[in-house]
């Protein structure tokens, strides 16, 4: 070969060798055989040669071509293994280290959602008065969550609560989101022999949404049935309740009568509060919280209890709605935002669960 071939090759080769990674391999390669690199330069001079010498020259400069191609391909594969190297070497985990020490609060911790925390404190106020939890599902067939409960076909009470239907079976009736805790009345009378005292903390679904109504929801039940309860129990169970979930002492609380199909009589409960400063307690207006009654004997014997000798009450809340009165949140849209921001806020440390201590 010749002697200038020879030294370009050395420096070439020299170049590659001192490439200490990819990008600088490239470099080397783009300055030998890109568009304006020394060995296509070579290559195209070759025209500008006598064709005998440019046949034996052309042969020369193709072979040089070759082997700087294979050098390149071999100092690459190099490269890479010694990069792939690093990154191990770098990214060694030390798998004997202690753990790092984590906030023991806040949110890196995890938080309890303001949902959740009412929960939370529904079981333990009314766990503490002797009710035990009963839960049934979310998808519930129409028996359980209208007619059972006295809620016939063509009800009106049916079109108030906007609900999601499923499809129905061959032949069968097409199940539903539950629209309220209610059919767990009947699931619980059904499979439980009275006296029974339960709540029924769950999710419900109607098709509403704006800023105080959202198409899932959750709503507490209660029932109690006994051979001789009475309104009184009733009164002195939600009064109990109300003044310590709200934790004020003297909350006023009204009973005034409405109608659902599943009690008779049935009461609506409002809270004293102020419509002007959103306070509760005073201020001499009444808000709306929640929906109450005597079992109707109807659904007492549609779920197979004698009404003649078993009677009882049921009540009905929603948990957003008495959680954002309890701590001012004025919005129900961001309970299921999932909004960092918001959940530091408004979320509780998981190191510090409900206990009837916080209830005055
Ligand atoms: N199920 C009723 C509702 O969703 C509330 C309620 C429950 C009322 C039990 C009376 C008794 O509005």
């Amino acid at each position: 070969m010749a002697d200038d071939l020879d030294m370009l090759r050395a420096d070439i080769e020299a170049a590659m060798a001192g490439a200490e990674d990819l990008r600088a391999l490239d470099a080397v390669r783009v300055a030998a055989l890109g568009k304006s690199g020394q060995v296509t330069a070579l290559l195209k001079g070759l025209g500008a040669l006598p064709p005998d010498e440019r046949r034996a020259r052309g042969a020369e400069v193709n072979v040089l071509k070759g082997e700087i191609e294979r050098a390149l391909e071999n100092r690459r594969v190099t490269l890479e293994a010694f990069a792939l190297d690093a990154r191990l070497a770098a990214e060694r985990l030390d798998v004997s280290l202690p753990p790092r020490p984590t906030p023991p609060v806040g949110p890196e911790a995890g938080s309890i959602h303001p949902i959740s925390r009412t929960m939370e404190e529904l079981i333990a106020l009314f766990g503490a008065m002797g009710f035990a939890v009963a839960e049934g599902p979310d998808i519930e067939g129409d028996w359980h969550n209208f007619s059972a409960l006295n809620i016939p076909d063509h009800h009106p009470a049916r079109q108030d609560h906007d609900t999601f239907y499923l499809t129905a079976p061959a032949g069968g009736r097409r199940p539903v989101l539950r629209t309220h805790t209610s059919p767990v009345q009947i699931r619980t009378m059904l499979s439980q022999e009275p006296p029974i005292c339960v709540i029924v903390p769950g999710r419900t679904w109607r098709a509403d949404h704006d800023a105080t109504h959202s198409p899932m929801f959750h709503q507490v039940e209660g029932l109690v049935i006994g051979r001789d309860i009475h309104m009184g129990h009733l009164k002195g169970t939600l009064v109990d309740f109300l003044r310590a979930f709200f934790g004020i002492a003297d909350l006023p609380v009204r009973f005034r009568s409405s109608y659902f199909p599943f009690t008779e009589p049935s009461m609506e409960v409002d809270i004293g509060w102020s419509r002007k400063t959103g306070e509760l307690g005073s201020g001499g207006d009444w808000l709306e919280i929640l929906g109450s009654g005597m079992v109707h004997p109807k659904v007492l014997a549609n779920a197979g209890i004698d009404p003649r000798a078993w009677q009882g009450f049921a009540f009905g809340m929603g948990i957003e709605r008495i959680t954002m009165l309890k701590h001012g949140i004025p919005d129900l849209r961001p309970f299921y935002e999932a909004d960092l921001r918001w959940l530091r806020h408004y979320a509780t440390s998981p190191l510090s669960p409900f206990t009837l201590h916080d209830a005055s």
